[in-house]
């Protein structure tokens, strides 16, 4: 078989099981846990009961330099470790990066790139002094109305194990501890500190809880525990999700911290599986602390047995120790609450470059007729570029609390997932830029003024018009939204759209947005194109520049179903406080397909300038019982006139005894080809691709019977499939 030398490099560093390598092989972090645990008890075996307490609880909210910090002790010695937001990047700091969010990271199905995004993430960390990121998160998107779906990476339980183990090995691999959120079951703001998720036990285990054991494997040190309530119990005191399946099942060896101000009570609690309690306090900013003295009295009067303290100081400082940060850790120098105090260090190193090339590599280019797009400057001498989201925020970047603001270009969403901007380079700035002089361009931010905007594209060679829509954290309302009021695009996108296309026979719709909008414009003659950007971060508008320009090939898919209508979606909010996950494995494209639903793009939908050719698919199946279970080949060749990069999918389709949803995501490689060229992609499937959660014997099983794995470019768009039976 013919091998290139970045595909050979490529399937040596992936080799084993698609996206997972077995734990040896996969743990970048100085330490095994069983050498980390061993310092730890060595430690922890000189502590007083009161010392090992102090370090599983938080030291209270505004008290600390960090958003979260534990307290230290003495003689034994150990130091108060730093906790600090958020998912993309160093929050409330400044000269750090602005990165390209969660979902965004995901789009780009780029395990390098996101690997890469860790890596520096993990740098700034480090570089301020912080012993924890509290990211990633893996909250998968239950509905395209969540206000966090975007800090996530998407519908579909393997991409967002993919997404956070990738993540986690990057950020781990700079002494940092990663710290996966929110386990589980937090997947709307609306009710989020009462509602009661109620999960049956296979999806549990096949979809809410998937990411985590792929990421425990992949050695993660924390996890946070949600606000939410689990079948009647939190999360943070549940039994069942922490002791039996995290800490059980999975093996988790590190540590749960709370969310702030999840913990909600002290025996339970400490039982219930949770290590440590942040910020500390019962009531964020009021004092006192379910841990603490509280914890040392549940201790004296039986209720706590103090090995279980000692558990908890165990898993705090083996994952210190298992990332190495007893060496010549930095000194914190964030100041979360008093940030004019914070001495000046510059993390930022050349990460704007890294953003740039994650935003481009995530857009995705859901439409384009007549090779519309790459634009040239010398076939568009004018262009037009439309609409308050090709902009800049009025006020300043940085200029709305969490950067909750609604009017500006959308860069990122809003709350405790986000980063102060060093910079942000608008689209239309980055248009601008990558022009240079060589055409004219001509804005207008006004989306109200449908009539302007229409005049202005009239004249133009090509009309860029863009609208987005936003969402954030429950603590903030932006124009009623925290969870996302409606899919709708913000300030009258559609009618802008509309006008802009009846005006130009060469319409370019570009959408910045959180998550799914419906496109009720989609099918007018004249919108020749439309690129979906995203929450692309501080390189914004150079990342569209260079797909815009052709100078990077688009090959980002989506992370999630865009529907024809809303109500083909099957999980609305849900206002109640006992919500019932009654789709159970139906998240996402399994209830489109299971349902012969036609969406609008389908997951894993994207478009490239080139196209691809695929051969049929070549299967070796070694048995159930082979660490390698199945083995997959499929050759690709670039048939277009560019060079590009193709994201080739692979699904399965479990036997029909086995019920299933029609068919699952396991396994993606990204293959880069110059025109005419081809190349082969190699997937294998072990035991955890093809198993499924059998509730009654309570084990992962491997089902008997006919499989079939489909090969192809999005989750529908199918070239090759193969069946073979276990
Ligand atoms: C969020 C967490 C975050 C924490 C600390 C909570 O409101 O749910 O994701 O890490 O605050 O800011």
């Amino acid at each position: 078989m013919h091998l290139s030398l970045s595909t050979a490099i490529l399937l040596l560093a992936t080799a084993g099981a698609n996206a997972f390598l077995d734990g040896a092989q996969r743990d970048p972090t100085p330490r095994s846990w069983d050498e980390a645990y061993h310092m730890a008890h060595d430690l922890v075996n000189q502590m007083s009961l009161e010392q090992k307490i102090n370090i599983t609880t938080g030291a209270g909210w505004e008290k600390t330099l960090c958003l979260g910090n534990t307290g230290a002790t003495t003689n034994p010695d150990f130091p108060s470790l730093c906790l600090q937001d958020s998912p993309l990047g160093v929050r409330w700091a400044d000269n750090v990066t602005a990165g390209v969010a969660g979902i965004t990271a995901a789009s780009s199905f780029d395990k390098k790139l996101i690997r890469e995004r860790g890596i520096y993430m993990g740098k700034e960390f480090r570089g301020k002094g912080i012993h924890m990121q509290l990211g990633p998160s893996v909250d998968i998107m239950r509905s395209p109305y969540s206000g966090r779906l975007w800090e996530g990476a998407g519908e579909d339980p393997y991409l967002s194990a993919v997404y956070g183990v990738e993540t986690v090995l990057g950020i781990q691999s700079q002494n940092v501890v990663a710290t996966a959120k929110h386990y589980i079951g937090n997947n709307q703001e609306l009710n989020r500190n009462t509602e009661s998720s109620n999960i049956g036990d296979r999806a549990l285990h096949e979809i809410w809880t998937w990411p985590y054991a792929r990421m425990v494997d992949a050695g993660v040190g924390a996890v946070m525990c949600g606000y939410n309530v689990v079948n009647g119990s939190h999360d943070c005191e549940n039994d069942y999700i922490l002791n039996t399946v995290l800490k059980g099942e999975m093996g988790f060896r590190g540590l749960v911290m709370s969310d702030w101000g999840a913990t909600h009570s002290t025996v339970e609690s400490a039982n219930g599986g949770l290590d440590m309690t942040m910020p500390g306090d019962v009531v964020m900013g009021e004092g006192g602390s379910y841990f603490g003295k509280n914890l040392t009295d549940a201790v004296h009067n039986g209720k706590v047995t103090e090995e279980r303290v000692t558990d908890m100081a165990v898993r705090i400082v083996a994952s210190y120790y298992k990332l190495g940060q007893e060496k010549g850790f930095p000194k914190t120098t964030v100041n979360s609450f008093h940030r004019d105090r914070a001495p000046y260090v510059n993390v930022q190193g050349h990460h704007a470059r890294i953003v740039r090339e994650i935003g481009a590599a995530s857009i995705v280019l859901l439409r384009n007729e007549n090779k519309s797009l790459p634009l040239s400057t010398h076939d568009h001498k004018k262009i037009a570029v439309i609409g308050s989201d090709a902009g800049p925020v009025p006020g300043g970047i940085n200029s709305c609390q969490d950067r909750a603001c609604h009017n500006g270009t959308i860069a990122i969403g809003w709350g405790s997932g986000t980063v102060d901007f060093p910079y942000l380079i608008t689209p239309k700035d980055g248009i601008e830029r990558r022009v240079n002089g060589a055409a004219k361009v001509v804005h207008t931010y006004n989306d109200w003024d449908t009539d302007a905007a229409a005049k202005m594209a009239r004249d133009a060679d090509v009309a860029l018009v863009f609208a987005g829509s936003n969402s954030g954290e429950e603590y903030i309302i932006v124009d009623g939204n925290n969870d996302r009021k409606n899919l709708t695009l913000w300030h009258n996108g559609d009618n802008l759209i509309k006008a802009v296309a009846d005006a130009n026979q060469n319409t370019i719709v570009v959408i910045h947005s959180v998550g799914p909008v419906l496109m009720p414009w989609i099918d007018h003659p004249n919108i020749k194109a439309v690129v979906w950007a995203g929450l692309p971060g501080q390189e914004s508008g150079r990342s569209l520049a260079d797909v815009l320009f052709g100078d990077v090939n688009p090959s980002g898919r989506l992370p999630y179903t865009i529907a024809r209508n809303k109500e083909d979606y099957n999980i609305k909010l849900d206002p109640s406080e006992d919500i019932d996950y009654n789709e159970k494995l139906l998240v996402g494209y399994k209830w489109f397909d299971q349902q012969n639903i036609e969406p609008l793009f389908e997951f894993g939908y994207g478009l490239s300038y080139t196209k691809f050719n695929y051969s049929k698919v070549k299967l070796q199946t070694n048995g159930k019982d082979s660490d390698v279970i199945l083995k997959a080949k499929v050759s690709v060749m670039n048939t277009g006139d560019v060079d590009g990069a193709e994201i080739v999918q692979a699904y399965i389709s479990f036997p029909d005894s086995a019920g299933e949803p029609p068919k699952l995501l396991r396994g993606f490689e990204k293959l880069k080809l110059k025109k005419g060229a081809s190349d082969d992609v190699f997937f294998d499937f072990d035991k955890v691709d093809l198993s499924i959660w059998d509730d009654e014997s309570h084990q992962w099983t491997v089902p008997s019977g006919k499989y079939t794995i489909h090969v192809g470019a999005s989750s529908r768009d199918i070239r090759a499939s193969a069946s073979f039976t276990l």
